[in-house]
């Protein structure tokens, strides 16, 4: 097995952090293809916490190389904050850690545009505010900035300016917010790739090297496969293709098959921002599953939904992805819980739905719960409860595919890996 991918199987925030850091130790390199500074990955080392949100989650093994790949839009500041941060617990040098230079860059005009859509447009998407869509917008649309432009003023000054005019008339005459003269957001921006030239360099190239040398690449996603911008339950998703598909366009493998694609599922839902969730809970256990296993966004602080495990949504994101198997997290959370419930299938007007596929309206699927006895196991031993047992199987025989590891805590420690991977 030489190629590897971790996507998230919900709508983020399912732990893909902690697999990936398992994995990266036996990985040559770990690539970011997709998503910015809007994702947080949480790592639990000896009981010291990290969080990453746009350096991939390798960058704690110094013999691997971490890889911003160029699908990813990049927040200098941000990066620059984030590498200072994680340089006082990891050696990271630009020997070990390269950015594309065809990566797109986060302007401060992309972060007043989100902020100010998401407190004034007509529709709230709950968005991180870090800037994601605005500059995966001027992306697509031909004015985006690229992290190779920041090098040279002149350059700068032009593709900024391409689409200055008209955002400066939509801030003043639309949104009635002053914005930054061009003229200093240039010379920000420049300074601030003058910090990061090191780092920056061909990573397709690098890639491709690697793979004819038969190197062991993980792929990291960011947020999940229903926050997909095509897949996902739009239009309350993230920008950036965030299911395997955008592997091959956001690393640059375009002519290699992966040979495995986990996705991460915690054992139960959970969703922050707006949008559908079929087994949302609204009573004392949401609250209790809330606490516990401390739903709160890693880069917003925004409390998390939380509901039961969504097998019909599981069974959308495998096909999306093809994923060859689930990593299971956060059993522990639902140990010794007064009640433990699996959604098997939806109702959708009187009809049985077991995939939730686009064309099922998530606001009208009243879930079809099967309940299991709860299991209390306290996770001490590698061995797991007869309750335990019949709710993982349950699980891993509804969605089709082997479930290759468990894990049932944050730290390195806490987990239980059921096939051979890397
Ligand atoms: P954006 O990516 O900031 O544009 O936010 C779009 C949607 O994706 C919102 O619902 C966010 O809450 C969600 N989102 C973005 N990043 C994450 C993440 O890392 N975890 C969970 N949700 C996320």
């Amino acid at each position: 097995m030489k190629t590897m991918a971790i996507i998230g199987a919900q709508w983020g925030d399912e732990g893909k952090g902690k697999i990936t850091d398992l994995l990266a130790e036996k990985s040559d390199l770990v690539v970011r293809y997709q998503g910015g500074h809007n994702a947080g990955h949480t790592i639990w080392v000896n009981g010291k916490k990290t969080v990453l949100h746009v350096i991939p989650s390798g960058v704690l093994h110094s013999s691997c190389t971490s890889v911003i790949g160029h699908g990813v839009v990049l927040e200098p500041e941000n990066f620059l904050h984030e590498l200072n941060k994680i340089k006082h617990i990891t050696n990271i040098s630009p020997e070990n850690l390269k950015i594309s230079s065809t990566a797109t860059v986060i302007t401060q005009f992309h972060k007043l545009l989100d902020g100010v859509r998401e407190s004034q447009g007509p529709e709230k998407i709950g968005t991180t505010g870090k800037g994601i869509g605005p500059a995966y917008e001027d992306k697509i649309s031909r004015r985006g900035i690229k992290v190779k432009d920041l090098l040279d003023k002149d350059t700068l000054m032009r593709r900024l300016g391409v689409g200055y005019s008209e955002k400066a008339i939509l801030f003043k005459h639309l949104y009635h917010i002053d914005i930054p003269a061009i003229e200093d957001e240039v010379e920000r921006l420049y300074k601030l790739g003058q910090e990061m030239k090191d780092y920056i360099c061909d990573t397709f190239s690098l890639i491709d090297k690697s793979l004819s040398e038969g190197k062991k690449i993980l792929y990291e996603g960011a947020q999940g496969i229903l926050l997909d911008i095509d897949y996902g339950t739009y239009p309350y998703v993230t920008s950036s293709s965030t299911s395997s598909s955008g592997i091959y366009s956001g690393a640059g493998i375009p002519h290699h098959q992966l040979d495995e694609v986990i996705g991460v599922a915690k054992a139960y839902t959970t969703r922050v921002g707006e949008g559908p969730f079929p087994t949302e809970l609204f009573d004392e256990i949401g609250q209790t599953i809330q606490l516990k296993g401390n739903e709160v966004g890693a880069t917003t602080g925004r409390k998390r939904r939380c509901g039961w495990l969504d097998i019909p949504l599981l069974r959308y994101a495998i096909k999306c992805s093809q994923l060859s198997s689930i990593a299971l997290t956060k059993l522990d959370i639902l140990s010794n819980l007064s009640e433990l419930k699996v959604c098997y299938a939806y109702e959708v007007n009187g009809k049985r739905v077991d995939c939730a596929y686009p064309g099922i309206n998530l606001y009208q699927a009243k879930p079809l719960f099967k309940e299991f006895t709860p299991f209390k196991d306290d996770f001490s031993d590698s061995k797991t409860s007869k309750e335990l047992d019949q709710y993982l199987s349950f699980i891993q025989e509804s969605l089709g595919i082997p479930i290759s590891i468990y894990a049932y805590g944050p730290d390195r420690q806490q987990v239980i890996f059921k096939k051979k991977l890397f």
